[in-house]
């Protein structure tokens, strides 16, 4: 199983003095050199964290590339310029905390079918980030993206044993599903050096995206070695 290293909390940290450090492209490179399959970063449209210039540095790289965006033109327009290795569409509100629930494709179906197909047609593979709901996933499919991240969310907020094992069973049940009509899956949102441990048990998911627990890890480890904790735990 891959690891994506989203390194959007490098730059909250920079944000909140407005400082030129902590650099998310060095965070990137102790990832890499820890072993990270990927990078992941969320370019918002209020530019609150990851900033422009992060990606570019981060793009220089040559590593991996996960880009994730709200699906608008202007960061269409923007993903076609900078050509990540994929872009991973994501429902954006500007007063939320981090992504709070998956992208809702029936709904937005029409538009995304434009948004998917521009991207698609620049020679980036595109992932939903949706929730373990069948429809969902179905429409995911009808839409030819080639990814779905699977949103992990409700999974690792679940406060009981009983409630934990139902989202896990929904999420397995989607990752097969969602296979069988010939998606790939990433999974992500949440995800700890703990309760990942239930996650990597379900066949079928070929990328996990995590940041959060990692960063702070990082804190009191170092980035390099936060990740190849990670590593150990999802092998
Ligand atoms: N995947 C997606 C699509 C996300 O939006 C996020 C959060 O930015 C993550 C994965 C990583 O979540 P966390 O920071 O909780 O590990």
């Amino acid at each position: 199983m891959r690891l994506g290293i989203n390194i959007d909390h490098v730059a909250t940290l920079r944000q909140a003095r407005q400082e030129k450090f902590p650099d998310p492209s060095d965070a990137a490179k102790e990832c890499i050199a820890g072993g990270a399959d990927g990078i992941v970063c969320h370019l918002r449209e209020d530019r609150r964290h990851i900033q422009d210039y992060d990606v570019k540095k981060i793009k220089e790289l040559n590593a991996r590339l996960d880009l994730e965006m709200a699906a608008t033109d202007e960061m269409v327009r923007y993903a076609i310029k900078i050509k990540p290795d994929m872009v991973t569409l994501v429902p954006e509100k500007r007063e939320e905390i981090t992504t709070e629930g998956g992208l809702d494709v029936v709904k937005y179906s029409k538009k995304l079918k434009n948004v998917i197909k521009k991207l698609q047609d620049a020679g980036i593979i595109v992932s939903l980030f949706i929730d373990p709901v069948s429809k969902q996933v179905e429409e995911s499919a009808v839409l030819c993206a080639k990814f779905i991240e699977i949103h992990t969310g409700k999974y690792a907020n679940a406060k009981t044993a009983d409630k934990k094992d139902l989202q896990l069973k929904i999420i397995g049940t989607m990752v097969q599903k969602a296979r069988l009509i010939g998606l790939k899956i990433n999974a992500g949102h949440g995800l700890d050096y703990s309760n990942v441990k239930q996650i990597i048990k379900i066949p079928g998911i070929e990328e996990l995206n995590i940041g959060f627990s990692v960063v702070a890890r990082s804190v009191f480890v170092g980035m390099k070695q936060a990740v190849i904790e990670m590593k150990e735990a999802i092998s």
